[in-house]
């Protein structure tokens, strides 16, 4: 099957880590030049020496997706290093939980500004490009705690809003062959997860409740996340596509 992914230029928020490295690496795979951008430069540049050392054609980025120079910097250098970005995953996340009385302004802005904001600043930066080639892929993620999760109330609210973030945007390009989906996951195992102090617990609820009885990979993920970012999914746009192995 041919993805029509080589020589495509991916830019992968939050490629560092967990689901954006395993995306990162599974785009590298079909022949995309990837951008792996992430605040953390070590986690960055250690996936892109992993994909060169498969043969893969990968740059690293040191960028905050919530500040806008920090962004619009990084893709003028990557449109420089690589050329124009044709696919952009907006994965730069992460959580602050606890209940909506004990949480603090910065536990919910910051919350809140990296997957709503980050996701905004990045989309705003490569559409023209994308605009101009006539073609572009946008795959933002969300996450089933989209549905509300307690003592989440700001990731499932910036989770929702990713959705309608991700509607908004395919409705405003669809005309320019550019789609624009969401992708969101279940339980995960990455080390945003295997950290947590309960983490024994949540896999043992997950592996009861799950009709496929198991925590995600992250590979389970970036499969999702491929094809959404391929010439494959070419006539869907404005979805959300859950990966949680049937869990709501
Ligand atoms: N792991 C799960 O169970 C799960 C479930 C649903 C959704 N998600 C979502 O998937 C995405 C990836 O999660 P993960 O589990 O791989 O987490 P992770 O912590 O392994 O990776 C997140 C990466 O984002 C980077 N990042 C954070 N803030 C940033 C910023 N301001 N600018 C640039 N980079 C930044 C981090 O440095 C890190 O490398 C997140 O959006 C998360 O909310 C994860």
């Amino acid at each position: 099957m041919d993805f029509g992914l080589k020589d495509q230029v991916v830019m992968v928020t939050g490629g560092g880590s967990g689901i954006g490295a395993e995306a990162a690496r599974s785009f590298a795979a079909q022949g995309a030049k990837v951008a792996i951008v992430d605040r953390n430069l070590a986690g960055a540049n250690a996936v892109r020496e992993e994909i060169a050392a498969t043969g893969g054609l990968a740059a690293a980025y040191e960028t905050n997706v919530t500040d806008e120079v920090s962004v619009q910097e990084t893709v003028d250098a990557i449109q420089r290093d690589l050329g124009p970005v044709s696919v952009l995953v907006n994965n730069a996340g992460f959580t602050r939980d606890m209940k909506i009385v004990r949480m603090s302004l910065a536990d919910w802005s910051s919350v809140v500004d990296v997957i709503l904001k980050g996701a905004f600043l990045c989309s705003r930066a490569v559409i023209p490009a994308m605009v101009e080639a006539g073609y572009g892929r946008i795959v933002n993620i969300s996450s089933r705690a989209h549905l509300g999760n307690p003592g989440q109330a700001n990731y499932s609210s910036a989770k929702a809003g990713i959705i309608g973030f991700t509607r908004a945007l395919s409705l405003e390009y669809g005309k320019n062959n550019i789609t624009v989906n969401a992708v969101a996951p279940g339980i995960i195992n990455t080390a945003a997860v295997t950290n947590l102090p309960h983490y024994g617990k949540i896999k043992e609820a997950a592996e009861k409740t799950t009709p496929i009885p198991r925590i995600g990979e992250p590979e389970d993920v970036a499969n999702a996340i491929v094809f959404l970012g391929s010439r494959l999914s070419s006539y869907i746009t404005g979805e959300t596509l859950h990966v949680t192995g049937g869990r709501y």
